[in-house]
């Protein structure tokens, strides 16, 4: 999705300061589970052959990722590859065995438990997939409960719930108690709950699971907008690529406790870091997910830099075929009035066959990739505009 604030990086965007630094995470569940991280041996095991060589499972192996304020951070996998694991470390919900977590710079493994409560109360909120509502009590005062916590005083925390409750769409509906709402409600009910608390982070762990398709779709939508009104840092977990795509700026695809790749939705699909990862993309209508910069190239003339219908750089190729088909000419690639380059039906229509390789994905845990990337992206957007008369000679970024 795009955002309000410069998030993802390929848009030639300065990347934002990170909210949360993982870096090395291990967490090992069993006996003497300390030892395992450390342990050249036993790292190199595959899950089943650590299990039965020492009894432990390695639910979160060796994870380093930043999650950039304003962004959907989205961490996907299939059920028991550590995604709930992997979230609940954040804020030691789950001791995590090894590896550094920090959030806005300050070490959360040496927080004690004042600070630790701070952090779960304040800063970064959990919206679960059960829930988690108090059955005797009203809408209103299932909102309120984070702010009774933190020790407000009613009068002022029903004012604030009520707000809320309102920005999720529940307004005439304070006085029910849960059981008198549907699921779909049920589940504003938990996301207002969290947002009440007005958290740096909000922290999905799969929320929309348990949802009909139509209502899920509903609370998506919901999520979109709440992160577009208010640019909100958000990690969302989630086993359904549909939804990682609809929502994450940036995914991290997780497999056996590792993350095999992360990357956006469009360097996911487009250039998937191995075979799993591709079997698991291989489904996904490319069109919808690759933007036009990956169909882009160079204006042949002045004439074609200058005419034709205009789409946006991160438009996506389907959105830029329906362009193209109306016009019955290439679209032009139009970033603030500037050409950056033209896109054809040919080309267009091979991204939908899958023929045009997206920018390079980055694998997970490399760093160096990852910022010489952005470099690369930063460095091409600050070209200069071609005049108006030349031929624009800017590569495809
Ligand atoms: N408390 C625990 N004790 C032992 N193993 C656990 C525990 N919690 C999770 N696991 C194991 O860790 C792995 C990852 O689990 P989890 O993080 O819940 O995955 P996901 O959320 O992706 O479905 C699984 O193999 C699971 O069985
Ligand atoms: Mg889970």
């Amino acid at each position: 999705m795009s955002t309000v604030t410069p998030s993802t990086g390929t848009a030639g965007d300065t990347p934002a300061a990170p909210v949360f630094c993982v870096d090395g995470l291990w967490k090992v569940f069993g006996p003497k589970a300390g030892r395992v991280p450390g342990d050249p041996e036993l790292t190199a095991l595959d899950p089943a052959e650590l299990r039965s060589r020492t009894g432990c499972t390695a639910a979160v192996r060796d994870v380093s990722f930043d999650v950039r304020k304003g962004e959907v951070f989205v961490v996907m996998g299939l059920s028991g590859s550590g995604k709930s694991t992997l979230v609940r470390c954040l804020t030691r919900l789950i001791e995590p065995t090894a590896g550094t977590i920090a959030i806005d710079g300050e070490d959360v493994r040496a927080m004690d438990k004042a600070r630790l409560r701070t952090l779960r109360r304040h800063r970064a909120a959990m919206v679960f997939q059960h829930f988690g509502l108090l059955p005797h009590r009203t809408v209103l005062d299932n909102v309120a409960y984070g702010l009774e916590i933190q020790g407000m005083r009613r009068a002022e925390r029903r004012e604030r719930a009520a707000e809320v409750v309102a920005k999720v769409g529940l307004e005439g509906l304070e006085q029910r108690r849960p059981a008198q709402l549907s699921g779909g409600q049920r589940q504003r009910v938990g996301l207002a709950r969290a947002l009440a608390v007005d958290p740096e982070v909000l922290l999905f762990d799969e929320p929309f699971s348990a949802l009909d398709p139509l209502i899920r779709r509903d609370m998506q939508e919901e999520v979109i907008r709440l992160h577009r009104e208010e640019g909100r840092t958000m990690v969302f977990i989630t086993h359904d690529l549909g939804e990682a795509l609809k929502l994450g700026d940036r995914i991290a695809l997780m497999r056996d406790g590792r993350v095999v790749q992360l990357g956006t939705p469009e360097e996911i699909v487009g250039s998937p870091a191995d075979d799993y990862v591709r079997a698991f993309v291989r489904d996904v209508p490319r069109e919808q997910v690759m933007t036009v910069r990956t169909a882009m190239r160079p204006a042949a003339s002045a004439e074609e830099a200058a005419t034709g219908p205009a789409v946006r750089p991160d438009a996506t190729v389907s959105e830029a075929i329906e362009a193209v088909a109306r016009a019955g000419t290439p679209a032009r690639v139009l970033d603030q009035g500037r050409c950056l380059g033209v896109v054809d039906s040919t080309a267009l229509l091979d991204v939908v066959a899958g023929g045009v390789a997206a920018p390079p994905a980055v694998a997970a845990g490399s760093r160096a990739a990852g910022a010489a990337r952005v470099a690369a992206a930063t460095a091409a957007e600050r070209r200069e505009p071609a005049p108006p008369t030349a031929t624009t000679s800017e590569e495809p970024v």
